[in-house]
């Protein structure tokens, strides 16, 4: 069977799904193929932190009334360094830009239920096999779903397809420019019943290695702790964890609370990129195009971020009949993109257990911190760019300036 659309969106990740309900609010029609199914796709355990921009798009989506209410806002980040814990305020050093804790999946599952509430068409358990055609003006994907074979008729297909997906695998090879450092440590993730030990997140550097305290909610705690490449979730039963995140994490006149863990998970820390996120009328968003180490929290913003590019590309070819803005999706998108890249890299040597407590490595750590508890300036640039840059002052303006240059 052939159906018809004018995109056709790959992936209902964070970027497929805020695609799909941004082009609508627009006008112009979209497609969702998601390989897997609605239950595993609402109960897989990811993201918690978002920036301020992905929030107010999704309150202009209309897409945000669970996340309002159960979200929680939080004004500052606690770092602790050898057990010192100095606290980044947002406010006044961000121009009152916050972020919001509320689970990846929850948002997956309000776009998810607001997209099929609205009666429009996404597929689960139907996987995109081929795309073809991405040179002219009609490019088709080739898919399976409940057993046979089918073609989704499109104008352009956007690849929200995740790390391991489909669309950058389709783009030639010397299209592109591809960066990657693998680092020597991953992180241990865990969800608990129990109530949050602190009221803001914790980044935590300690000879023992990295931690962090984050949260789900005024009952469930989200923490995670840095782990060899090789550790196998076996290796750590539940006390190993309680114990390991109380040293590291420990700070005077502070106490974990422990509880018991449902959810255990391994994530391998990289940073993966290409320099072009398009191919002819192939667009690659999200992690598609792009891996972050999770420790400055940006992988679903970023996502959310190059979706916003490729709406206004979009809905430029659209309604004015112009491909400039869509040309330009991909420099767009890339600015925005490096600057995460160098956040997170920066938050994952900081707080990474590197190399040996007292080496050089570990003294750059310790004089970054103890730079960063002195100097407004460095916890700026820490607040704002953990916040999020906002659109109007960001690519815009970065864009002019190489322009000019
Ligand atoms: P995905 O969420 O991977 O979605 C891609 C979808 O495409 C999937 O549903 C997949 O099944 C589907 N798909 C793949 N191939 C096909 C095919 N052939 N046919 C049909 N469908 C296909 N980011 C943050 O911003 N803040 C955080 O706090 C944060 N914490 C994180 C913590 C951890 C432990 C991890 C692992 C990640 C974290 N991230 C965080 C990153 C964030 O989860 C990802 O960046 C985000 O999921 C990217 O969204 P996406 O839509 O691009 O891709
Ligand atoms: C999370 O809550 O899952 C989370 C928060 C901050 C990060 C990464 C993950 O940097």
């Amino acid at each position: 069977m052939e159906i018809k659309t004018q995109v056709g969106i790959i992936g209902a990740g964070p970027a497929g799904l805020t695609l799909a309900h941004w082009l609508k609010k627009h006008g112009i029609s979209s497609v969702i193929l998601e390989n897997r199914s609605r239950e595993y796709v609402e109960s897989r355990v990811r993201a918690g932190l978002l920036e301020q921009n992905t929030v107010d798009i999704l309150k202009d989506l209309g897409l945000a009334d669970r996340l309002l209410k159960e979200g929680q806002e939080h004004h500052g980040v606690y770092l602790n360094f050898d057990n010192q814990r100095i606290r980044v305020p947002f406010g006044k050093l961000t121009g009152d830009r916050n972020i919001t804790i509320y689970g990846q999946q929850e948002i997956v599952k309000d776009m998810t239920d607001a997209w099929q509430e609205a009666g429009e068409r996404l597929f689960f358990e139907a996987e995109a096999k081929k795309i073809i055609d991405i040179e002219t003006s009609n490019p088709k994907i080739y898919y399976t779903f409940e057993g046979e074979n089918h073609t989704l008729s499109c104008d352009f297909v956007a690849a929200c397809d995740g790390f391991h997906g489909l669309g950058r695998k389709t783009m030639p090879k010397d299209s592109y420019g591809e960066y990657q450092v693998t680092y020597p440590f991953s992180w241990l993730g865990i969800l608990a019943n129990v109530a949050p030990s602190s009221e803001e997140l914790i980044y935590a550097y300690h000879e023992r290695g990295f931690a962090l305290h984050s949260l789900r909610s005024n009952t469930v705690s989200r923490l995670y702790i840095q782990v060899e490449n090789d550790a196998k979730v076996e290796d750590w039963p539940d006390e190993r964890i309680w114990e390991e995140l109380s040293v590291r994490l420990a700070t005077e006149g502070w106490k974990l609370n422990s509880g018991p863990i449902f959810e255990k998970s391994i994530t391998p820390m990289r940073s993966y990129f290409i320099d072009k996120m398009q191919y002819g009328r192939l667009f690659l968003t999200g992690d598609a195009a792009h891996i972050v180490p999770p420790t400055g929290g940006k992988g679903l913003n970023l996502a959310v971020a190059d979706v916003k590019h490729l709406v206004d590309g979009l809905v430029d070819y659209y309604k004015n009949d112009s491909i400039k803005t869509l040309d330009n999706y991909s420099s767009q998108a890339l600015k925005r993109n490096w600057r995460a890249q160098d956040f997170s890299n920066f938050m994952t040597t900081l707080f990474h257990k590197q190399d040996e407590h007292g080496s050089f490595q570990y003294q750059l750590q310790k004089a970054k911190f103890d730079y960063i508890s002195i100097s407004e300036a460095y916890k700026t640039t820490i607040a704002e760019n953990y916040v999020g840059l906002p659109f109007e002052s960001f690519e815009e303006i970065l864009i002019g300036i190489n322009e000019r240059s």
